[in-house]
């Protein structure tokens, strides 16, 4: 084979006659290495490495201890499978243990097709928590209910210890047991069924009297599909304007940590130099 290189790329044409060189010895030089050997490493190399199967939400809910609940996801129409559609952008899920729920079905059988659906999905949170987070984290989350309306249903994670409670106006469930937690997926057993303040009257549970000053009316921002997305992946937040400053200082600390570090850093360049 005749390479044909200008004068000054030589070096590199040499180079690449080594690699090429190497490439092509390099099997052979080691020896050792049968045919037979080389074909079962291929194939060995082909065969699927165990992949994760995609989790049955509800067997494996039924199998936990939530067989009332899967039952629900799975006989209700669009439940199962918005659940299972949103495990891969993540998802949080709460199945009431079958104590709680069991007492809870005639209620639920009285609901509107429509409360139904959005009953269900009240239990599941399009964002990955872990244990850890949530855990480490208190405050006002969107669930699979939410959407772009003033059906705002949503939760209040509170914590207290190890001990991890889900608010409602009416309910608080804690958290019995974990299903699952490997990202993007986590399953909690909770002890009681979250019910939203969108289907569920105040006669229920005493509700806090109205404000009468009804006209001071606060700048809402519209909840939409945005405001999903905008909570934070970290965790559940906590006072989002307070939030949002601290934030914005912490950046500018860290805009400002970042020049100096540069300043230092180039100072002992030129002091190296
Ligand atoms: C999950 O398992 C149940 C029974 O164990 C089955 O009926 C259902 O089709 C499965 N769902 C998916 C999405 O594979
Ligand atoms: C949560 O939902 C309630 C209505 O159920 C609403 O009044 C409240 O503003 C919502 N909170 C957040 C942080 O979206």
């Amino acid at each position: 084979m005749r390479l044909r290189c200008p004068s000054f790329f030589i070096s590199f044409c040499f180079l690449g006659f080594l690699l090429f060189q190497a490439a092509v010895a390099g099997p052979t030089r080691s020896g050792n290495v049968s045919p037979i050997a080389t074909r079962g490493r291929a194939l060995a190399a082909k065969a699927p490495a165990a992949p994760d199967a995609p989790v049955n939400l509800t067997s494996l809910m039924a199998r936990k201890g939530c067989a009332t609940f899967a039952n629900l996801l799975s006989s209700t129409a669009d439940a199962a499978q918005t659940f299972a559609g949103s495990v891969d952008g993540g998802l949080t899920a709460f199945c009431p243990l079958d104590q709680a729920m069991k007492p809870f079905l005639p209620t639920f059988k009285n609901l509107t097709p429509d409360a139904k659906l959005s009953l269900l999905l009240y239990h599941a949170v399009p964002v990955y928590y872990s244990v850890a987070t949530l855990r480490t984290g208190n405050g006002v989350v969107n669930t699979l209910a939410t959407d772009g309306t003033a059906r705002n249903y949503n939760l209040t994670v509170q914590n207290e210890g190890q001990q991890v409670t889900l608010k409602t106006r009416f309910t608080v469930a804690t958290i019995t047991a974990t299903l699952i937690d490997k990202d993007p997926l986590a399953v909690y057993a909770i002890d009681e069924v979250l019910r939203p303040a969108e289907i569920f009257k105040p006669t229920e549970a005493p509700a806090p009297a109205p404000a009468p000053e009804a006209p001071k009316k606060k700048k809402k921002t519209p909840r939409t599909a945005k405001s999903k997305k905008a909570l934070p992946p970290a965790g559940p937040q906590e006072q989002p304007a307070d939030q949002t400053a601290a934030d914005q200082s912490a950046a500018a600390r860290n805009g400002l940590s970042v020049v100096v570090n540069m300043a230092v850093t180039a100072a002992a360049l030129l002091m190296a130099a």
